[in-house]
């Protein structure tokens, strides 16, 4: 299983020219990656002008449970799906927090989106340290109705909400503290499936990494990967992490 490195621009850049720069900078500078599945996720409003290709990939950042008809300012999986899409953020923490997201309305849109054919990236954390009863209350409600064949398409991705876009506080979160993230999420998902389907689960980080500490969540967090959302939006810099992960990969 190759790690996979997200980038999560978030409500960036503010111009379809800078989008279009840093999406072709990114795209020559993975180019000879072979070891790294890299996805860039980005504003609905860019999709259509940015063409992903097999060593980079093009993500969004959400997405509404319904088909078609009437959910004004909504986008739908499918409409996703035939924009060359091939991966959604769901259950974003700001999304939680700014626009009150429940788990339940979660749980339907990674339902729609698995349902489009999208892979989808389950995002679960706490405001605590540690690991508490609310994340295993999103990964149960989360996963509501989906039965163990779904984690060919689906990444959970461990984000504190502690430890996300720190960049002035610097309160990040340290490899041991994504290893013990990683193994909760593994304890909850044995016990709604089974053991086998927990340890194979795709585990990934986010929350402030950037080129430095990529290599430990890595290695010592036991992290399948990461998303970055600060740092990718230096296109120089994600190339960075793409490449200390490829290398970490190598060696
Ligand atoms: P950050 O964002 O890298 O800016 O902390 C991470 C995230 O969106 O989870």
């Amino acid at each position: 299983m190759k790690p996979l490195i997200v980038a999560n621009w978030k409500m960036n850049p503010e111009t379809l020219a800078e989008a279009k720069r840093n999406f072709e900078i990114i795209k020559k500078g993975v180019k000879t990656v072979k070891k790294v599945e890299s996805v860039i996720c980005v504003p609905f409003i860019f999709l259509s002008a940015l063409k992903p290709t097999n060593y980079l990939k093009l993500g969004a950042q959400d997405c509404f449970f319904g088909v078609k008809g009437p959910f004004t300012g909504e986008i739908s999986p499918r409409q996703l799906k035939v924009l060359g899409v091939e991966y959604v953020i769901l259950g974003h923490s700001e999304r939680k927090k700014y626009l009150a997201e429940s788990i339940e309305l979660v749980n339907q849109k990674i339902i729609a989106a698995l349902g489009a054919g999208l892979k989808v990236i389950f995002c679960v954390g706490s405001e605590t340290k540690k690991p508490d009863k609310e994340m295993k209350n999103q990964i149960e409600k989360g996963l509501r109705g989906l039965n163990k064949s779904v984690f060919d398409k689906l990444v959970l991705m461990y984000e504190p909400v502690w430890a996300i876009s720190t960049t002035k506080s610097k309160v990040i979160a340290t490899p041991q503290e994504t290893l013990e993230g990683g193994l909760y999420i593994r304890h909850v998902l044995g016990k709604i499936f089974d053991e086998k389907t927990a340890q194979k689960a795709k585990i990934i980080y986010g929350g402030s990494v950037d080129s430095r500490n990529i290599k430990g969540f890595i290695e010592r967090g036991k992290m399948a990967g990461a998303l970055p959302g600060a740092a990718s939006l230096d296109p120089y810099e994600f190339i960075k992490i793409v490449k200390a992960v490829d290398f970490v990969n190598k060696n």
